[in-house]
């Protein structure tokens, strides 16, 4: 049987190469530019013909994103491969699950509706299910959700001592409590309010009996930052160790990072579903199981 063949996108070399080892596969040639008028180039230079193919793309910024991947797949498609399965370890426009206001749109369903046109499976780490309870609510294709809690909990163990888990907001406590459970440490939860795209309101419950121990963060996305900031803020302001901030997903809009860093805090994890020099935490061996049972 002809091995599988891994194409990435730009910016996905580095999880395009594990996925290569894991999988002993084939790394697919491919030439993706834009022309000078911004229009995009798509050049596959590997023979899929029959094969089995993976194509790696985050879809962070997804809108730069989603055209030179819908010509790619149509371009591997028109040359005959079998299947096509998007690697997409973080899943955009997951948060947009409703309309909170008349004539919104419900951009997490229309994106599905695209993806499903353009891969035949998906796989992908910890997407936002927050109002839609299953990814096939809104995707077409068969997917693959995979779970970075695992691997979380084994970098908090082997790197802080005596740790408190925190959750920002109720949504989190599903993987909080499981990341705790599975490092022997105890959790609570914060109450947020959210004013606006980069305005938080973050309260903490009573936890005095926690103020010896080393607070961990815990979230999937850290986006504008301001969910963390905030709560570093109300940690220290109640007299905590500056906390250990792990996110799955390191989205960081604008200078979230450097905001973030500035916050006072001890450390900043993520997971690498999002190229970003806070990878600590490599989830390739996830997607290959997610892409197996997809198989
Ligand atoms: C929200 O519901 C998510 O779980 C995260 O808490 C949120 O996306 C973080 O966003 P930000 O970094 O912009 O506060």
């Amino acid at each position: 049987m002809m091995k599988p063949i891994i194409f990435a996108l730009p910016g996905n070399e580095d999880l395009a190469e594990k996925l290569v080892v894991r999988l002993d596969a084939e790394l697919g040639q491919v030439i993706i530019r834009r022309f000078p008028d911004g229009e995009s180039y798509v050049r596959v230079d590997s023979e899929v013909r029959a094969r089995s193919v993976l194509v790696v793309s985050t879809m962070h910024r997804p809108d730069d994103k989603i055209l030179p991947l819908y010509f790619l797949s149509r371009t591997i498609r028109s040359l005959g491969a079998e299947k096509i399965v998007l690697i997409a370890p973080y899943l955009a426009y997951m948060r947009q699950d409703t309309r909170f206001r008349p004539g919104e749109g419900i951009t997490s369903k229309h994106f599905g509706a695209l993806i499903s046109q353009i891969a035949d499976g998906l796989v992908t780490v910890d997407p936002h299910l927050h109002r839609h309870s299953s990814l096939s609510e809104i995707y077409h294709i068969p997917t693959r959700v995979v779970h970075a809690a695992g691997h979380i909990s084994e970098w908090i163990r082997k790197n802080v001592e005596d740790p408190v888990l925190i959750g920002p907001d109720s949504e989190s406590e599903q993987w909080v409590s499981e990341v705790a459970d599975d490092v022997g440490a105890p959790y609570f939860v914060l109450k947020k309010i959210r004013r606006g795209d980069r305005e938080v309101e973050i309260t903490l419950p009573p936890v005095e009996a926690f103020k010896g121990q080393t607070p961990v963060l815990v979230d999937d996305i850290i986006s504008t930052g301001r969910t963390f900031i905030e709560t570093v803020e109300q940690l220290r302001k109640a007299d905590f160790k500056p906390p250990v901030c792990v996110g799955v997903h390191a989205v960081f809009s604008g200078s979230a990072y450097e905001d973030l860093k500035k916050s006072g805090v001890r450390d900043i994890v993520t997971c690498n579903t999002i190229m970003h020099e806070t990878n600590k935490i490599d989830v390739s061996d996830l997607l290959v199981a997610g892409w197996t049972k997809l198989t």
